[in-house]
């Protein structure tokens, strides 16, 4: 193994320089798919398509792995970024390997598979019909408010267990942890939040032990792991509040992101408006251009060799799923959105033993929801003034507020289905 010079490169990704130009910043910085960044105490960096398939494949030598306190001192980043934002309880699918994940993802398996969505989707649609009822008639709205957020919210609370009826304060909390700073009102109105939302988890928790329904925390609570033990509090919160947080905001993001820009690009919402069939290839497109979770970490578990660099074993790395999806050496023209790009391996739910259990639940509601828009509201217009993007979360895209005016419709007076 040749421990050469490590290539470097040096930017810092919270700043507000790299988040506006960052797509500029992510090419530059491909041209060493794998160099080193000394910010932050130091960290690797990969950026090519490769290499960050084959970091997210390995997860043996770049391990997921979060442990606060290592009993053999050895210091793991987990996945949520360089530095780790404290408070924050841990991934607790995300961040762990071996039999407990094997085990976890075999355990969710039923409420993601395909067969399980199409389940669900005749109550995606009632709810995102009944979402858009509430404010079609006034010919206005603000997205994230009153449609791309509640229909996921809504669809998470039920597949884990939840009331539904609690849909809002889930949306709110993990929307301003993502969308905001710590410091600001918002964040900090989320963290006072969270607090009586992880009571409620372990009250339904309880609730289940004694009485299980079809739900995902029903079936947590009755799993055992290692030597026959069940998950202890704080392990059901962290595999919950990672379920829930994949399942909230991300679609979320993908949803708004995508009216953004088919408001600048009325060709193209045309095409999906006339094509219908389009917008199947258009979601994997979409999933490309907002790469809405762009960068995760690792820690490299031993000396390795990867495109002619050494990392050795303790070292943290961070590998960006938006640089990958704009490696020009797999995307042709990969600044533009081409709603039939085909063939479009791109790494939006990242790859390997990790990937995103979420994503067949990811492209129903998405898919639902841009139907809903589509053919109810296909004239909407964005308030770009008054739109705010996600600003310097590295590892998150999205969309703050993001209000809509559109020609008034007629609500069609479903009942509420949840
Ligand atoms: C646009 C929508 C989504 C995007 C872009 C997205 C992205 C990702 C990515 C990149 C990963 C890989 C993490 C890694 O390699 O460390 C992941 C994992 C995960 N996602 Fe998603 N996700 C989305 C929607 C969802 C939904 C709807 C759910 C739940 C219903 C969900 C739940 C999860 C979970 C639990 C994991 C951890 C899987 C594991 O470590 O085995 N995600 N997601």
């Amino acid at each position: 193994m040749s421990d050469k010079t490590p290539a470097t490169v040096d930017f810092d990704h919270h700043s507000p320089e790299f988040f506006e130009n960052r797509h500029e910043k992510w090419a530059d910085v491909r041209k060493c798919p794998i160099a080193h960044n000394s910010q932050y105490g130091g960290f690797w960096v990969a950026s090519g398509y490769e290499e960050v398939a084959a970091v997210a494949r390995d997860s043996a030598t770049f391990t997921s792995k979060y442990v606060a306190d290592d009993p053999d001192g050895f210091e793991y980043i987990g996945i949520m970024g360089v530095p780790r934002i404290p408070g924050i309880p841990p991934a607790l699918i995300a961040e762990v390997e071996g039999p407990t994940h094997v085990a976890l993802r075999r355990m969710l398996n039923p409420f993601m598979l395909p067969s399980a969505v199409e389940s669900y989707r005749p109550f995606i649609e009632a709810c995102a019909t009944w979402f858009m009822d509430q404010v079609i008639e006034s010919g206005s709205m603000e997205v994230i408010r009153d449609f791309t957020g509640p229909v996921p919210a809504v669809l998470t609370m039920k597949m884990v267990g939840l009331p539904c009826e609690s849909w809002a304060s889930y949306a709110e909390v993990f929307h301003s942890v993502n969308a905001y700073k710590p410091g600001t009102p918002e964040f900090d109105r989320s963290r006072t939040m969270m607090s009586d939302m992880i009571t409620e988890l372990l009250r339904v928790a309880e609730e289940r032990r004694h009485d299980p329904k079809d739900d995902i925390i029903s079936r947590l609570v009755e799993m055992r792991v290692d030597d026959n033990r069940p998950f202890s509090d704080a392990e059901i919160i962290g595999v919950l509040w990672n379920l829930i947080g994949g399942g909230i905001d991300t679609t979320t993001s993908l949803t708004a992101l995508t009216m953004s820009h088919l408001d600048e690009h009325h060709d193209v919402r045309d095409r999906l408006i006339n094509e219908p069939d389009l917008l199947a290839p258009a979601t994997e497109e979409y999933l490309r251009y907002t790469s809405v979770n762009e960068t995760l970490t690792r820690t490299v578990t031993k000396d390795v060799e990867l495109s002619g660099q050494t990392m050795h074993r303790g070292d943290f790395l961070m590998m960006s799923w938006l640089a990958a999806n704009f490696d020009e050496s797999v995307f042709e023209n990969p600044n533009d959105v081409i709603v039939d790009r085909s063939p479009n391996p791109h790494l939006a739910f990242g790859v390997g033993p990790h990937r995103c259990i979420g994503m067949h639940i990811a492209r129903a509601l998405f898919g639902v929801m841009m139907r809903e828009i589509l053919s109810r509201i296909p004239d909407f217009i964005v308030d770009r003034e008054a739109t705010k993007f996600y600003r310097g979360n590295p590892e998150l895209a999205g969309v703050v507020v993001m209000p809509l005016s559109f020609t008034p419709g007629t609500a069609r007076g479903i009942p509420r289905p949840f």
